[in-house]
């Protein structure tokens, strides 16, 4: 009976069926999922701590208002995804829950101090950049409100890149120590944008089942070397020099090689020891609990709306 099931259900993916959360699917299918929207959305909601770090010392009024524009975004991202991970029955509470306990990860970059206003623009023209790419193929993915947030998102996000790279290229076009600051901060940034596309595929642990499932549609490395690939002729083009001596480019494959990641950083600030992990956790559990005021008063609202209605 279950052997039947799971092979409808992968006759079902292979037919580019969209799976619908009533739809029967692997108990497996609704662990990952669950699993990767979660962290998606923690992504996305943790994300706008280090932006909201320089939301008050913006240098003009248009760039605050840009900043802030694109923050409140990140905010909206994570409530799409979050709704979309409740459709498989889990809940609001047992998600942020997990944030809190660190049972969820999200995604490493947002562990790094953000020390200057250049890394605003290198955040929106790296980080945004590497989550585009992995966004865009995600479009594509089989769970149907997984796949729908993604197309939203998408939307969106093509603007947070641009204005990051307006930054960085106004700071280029400036003095001395704004190309500097400017270079420092994609220096500091290079690497870490590389591992948010996770481990090289060999050592992934859910790539193989996710691709089968059509979860994910290309790899962590398919996905890194297009990143790679984008970002080489749009640092050119600015004065960047990106921080990889190995970076040259390989006529035979048709792609850049580059260096090789620190995987021990990788795993230090995923397991917990990066720079801010503590902080940003804790942030977020300060902001959460001063809201529960706010919870409480639209349930007691929807409550009394409900009630005079009955009566
Ligand atoms: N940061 C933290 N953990 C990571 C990671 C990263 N960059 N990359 C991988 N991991 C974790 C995985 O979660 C997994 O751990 P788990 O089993 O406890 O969940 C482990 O490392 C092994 O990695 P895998 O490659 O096997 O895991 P996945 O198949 O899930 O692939 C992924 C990792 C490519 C990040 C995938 O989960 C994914 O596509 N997630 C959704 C996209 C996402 O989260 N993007 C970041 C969004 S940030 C953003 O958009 C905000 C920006 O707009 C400012």
């Amino acid at each position: 009976e279950l052997e039947g099931l799971n092979a409808h259900f992968q006759e079902r993916i292979d037919a580019e069926e969209k799976i619908e959360p009533k739809d029967w699917m692997p108990e497996k299918y609704r662990k990952n999922l669950i699993r990767q929207i979660s962290q998606h959305a923690h992504s996305e909601v943790i994300g706008m701590q280090p932006e909201g770090n320089w939301i008050t010392r913006a240098p003009t009024l248009h760039r605050k208002a840009v900043l802030l524009a694109k923050v409140q975004d990140e905010a909206g991202h994570g409530l799409y995804l979050y709704s979309s991970a409740e459709t498989m029955g889990i809940t609001r509470e047992e998600l942020i829950e997990s944030l809190h306990d660190g049972s969820a990860k999200y995604a490493q970059i947002f562990n790094y101090p953000t020390l200057s206003w250049a890394d605003m623009g290198a955040i929106g023209w790296l980080v945004d950049g590497a989550a585009i790419v992995n966004q865009v193929s995600l479009q594509r993915t089989s769970y149907g409100p997984y796949a729908r947030s993604m197309v939203r998102i998408c939307k969106e996000e093509s603007f947070h890149q641009r204005q990051g790279y307006h930054i960085l290229m106004t700071l280029m076009e400036g003095s001395t120590e704004q190309k500097a600051m400017a270079q420092d901060a994609v220096n500091r940034f290079w690497w870490p944008s590389l591992m948010m596309f996770g481990p090289h595929d060999a050592d992934s642990a859910h790539s193989a089942q996710s691709m089968k499932w059509k979860v994910k549609r290309q790899t962590n490395d398919e996905l890194r070397q297009k990143f790679v690939d984008q970002s080489v002729e749009q640092a050119e083009a600015i004065g960047l020099t990106l921080p990889d001596p190995d970076l040259v480019w390989n006529e035979e494959r048709g792609h850049f090689d580059f260096g090789e990641i620190d995987w021990a950083e990788f795993d230090r600030v995923v397991s917990g020891s990066g720079h801010c992990n503590r902080e940003r956790v804790a942030h977020h559990r300060r902001a959460h609990d001063e809201g529960s005021w706010v919870r409480d008063a639209i349930c007691a609202y929807e409550e009394k709306k409900r009630s005079r209605e009955v009566a």
